[in-house]
């Protein structure tokens, strides 16, 4: 069996991995058009590391025109058997304040202008999303985060929304209404397209902002963000750091069936 490929896609204000030796930008080409950038291939402590900037370098990419095909697609071409996005979230919740990392567990889907799904017509497949992140992956990254010291929130709901504008106070209050999270606008359909491309995914969300809803904090603008982000740059590289390890040292196949997510998913059958 080969070992585990962690790959790494940095949202707003994680646009490199420090600590990377053996560094190379190279080009993967995908089928499905062109990725972000180029990935960054390299080592962390002698474990091989994948990166990928989701807005591309210089954050030149808007959440809508992501090419989010391409980008898993590249990942996975690159060897990549275990994606950790890191990205920026506003907060819906009293107890999560800016500077707050939380490892999600769930989504809720309401990007509306995006190519969710690797299968087209002529090959149909439904994977299960009932438990859309790797939660073994998710337990690494908690370990991770108690070995560097870092506080991290395990599990939570984020609510994926189109973007590019920020939301309404009326959708903020709905949504937390709904019981989500924390708000953000990349992780879907991420996750969709890395559980059918059978790969183990995993989100660490910074919160940066109290979105809209709050009474006694200021609605959401990019400055704040990142501002915050940058303020909690290092903790977010520190905890990258830790998770190389745990991943690099675990063995076999994802005993969440990541790997095999397809197996009973694919509808088409040969006959007419
Ligand atoms: N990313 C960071 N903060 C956000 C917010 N409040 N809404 C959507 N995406 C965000």
């Amino acid at each position: 069996m080969s070992k585990p490929v962690l790959g790494i896609i940095g949202g707003s204000g994680v646009y490199d991995i420090d600590g990377l030796t053996n560094t190379q930008w190279r080009r993967v080409d995908s089928p499905f058009g062109q990725p972000s950038d180029d990935l960054l291939f390299g080592e962390l402590n002698g474990q091989q590391l994948v990166f990928l900037p989701r807005h591309g370098r210089g954050h030149r990419i808007p959440p809508s025109e992501l090419n989010y095909r391409a980008n898993i697609d590249a990942l996975k071409r690159a060897g990549v058997t275990e994606i950790v996005s890191v990205s920026a979230v506003g907060s819906l919740k009293e107890e999560l304040p800016p500077g707050t990392f939380v490892i999600v567990d769930q989504f809720i889907d309401r990007t509306f202008a995006r190519t969710k799904s690797f299968f087209e017509t002529g090959l149909v497949a439904h994977v299960s999303m009932a438990h859309p992140v790797c939660g073994r992956l998710g337990d690494i990254i908690e370990q991770a985060a108690k070995d560097a010291g870092i506080v991290a929130v395990r599990g939570g709901t984020y609510l994926v929304m189109e973007g590019p504008q920020f939301s309404t106070q009326a959708e903020s209050n709905l949504y937390r209404q709904w019981g989500c999270d924390v708000i953000g606008m990349t992780n879907m359909p991420e996750a969709k397209l890395a559980r059918e491309a059978e790969m183990c995914y995993a989100t660490v969300a910074m919160v940066t902002d109290y979105d809209c809803w709050h009474p006694d904090h200021d609605a959401v603008t990019v400055e704040q963000v990142v501002k915050v982000l940058l303020e909690n740059a290092d903790r977010a590289r520190a905890l990258v750091k830790a998770i190389v390890p745990q991943v690099g040292g675990r063995s076999g196949n994802c005993a969440k069936g990541c790997h095999t997510a397809l197996e009973h998913a694919i509808i088409t059958h040969g006959d007419k």
